[in-house]
């Protein structure tokens, strides 16, 4: 898991792997910052923890650097949660289809940052968030699960904020179960879920 700031989207799989029957590990918590909350709930959880600075060395050599680590670690799946780093296109390359991201928006509605704010002075009913596998371009790459939540009248960015953050805390345990266990898979730029039934969905109600 790639992590560079709270970490509660890690906390929310620390806990989803603790089942035995779960199909993912977290074999290692790697962040760009070593003031990273998330690196104390990794180390709470008796996880692994590395960080590599970004600071002052240019993409490419921060992205082999992140690169080497992985496969030193025999890592098969990243999952960025609230990574603050764009990765260069050889990267996500060499990477192709094993690279998850959370956003709190229902893609591709809304990429980029300052989303809750956008979507309030925009006055839509719904947003939510999305768990997608990552290609080169930001917040784009085929859609694994979302969820959807209501944007109530009187909503500030931080309220509206803490109510999609509990809807990412189900869906990306949703989501990277089903990559792990093969469920899940890109064919074209879609991903198809194997055996899903119009009732299990991929859309998560956080309230269901
Ligand atoms: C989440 O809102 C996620 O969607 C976005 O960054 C935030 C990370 O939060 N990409 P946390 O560090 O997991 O608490």
């Amino acid at each position: 898991m790639l992590i560079s700031g709270r970490g509660s989207n890690l906390q929310a799989l620390i806990e989803a792997a603790a089942d035995p029957a779960y199909p993912a590990e977290i074999a290692l918590v790697l962040s760009n910052l070593a003031e990273a909350a998330g690196l104390d709930r990794a180390r709470s959880a008796g996880i692994a923890t590395l960080v590599i600075p970004h600071k002052g060395k240019p993409r490419d050599a921060f992205d082999a650097e992140l690169d080497a680590a992985l496969k030193a670690r025999g890592i098969d799946l990243i999952c960025l949660a609230g990574f603050m780093r764009l990765l260069t296109p050889g990267f996500v390359e060499a990477w192709a289809d094993r690279i998850l991201n959370i956003h709190p928006s229902l893609l591709p509605a809304y990429k980029g940052l300052h989303v809750h704010e956008r979507v309030i002075a925009d006055g839509v009913r719904f947003t939510g968030c999305t768990v997608h596998i990552v290609r080169p371009e930001m917040d784009a790459g085929p859609i694994i699960a979302q969820a959807a939540v209501p944007v109530i009248d009187g909503d500030t960015p931080e309220t509206l904020a803490a109510r999609v953050l509990t809807a990412e805390h189900r869906v990306y345990p949703l989501a990277l179960a089903l990559v792990a266990s093969g469920q899940a898979k890109v064919v074209g730029e879609r991903v198809l879920v194997e055996g899903a039934t119009a009732a299990q969905g991929f859309l998560v109600n956080p309230a269901g």
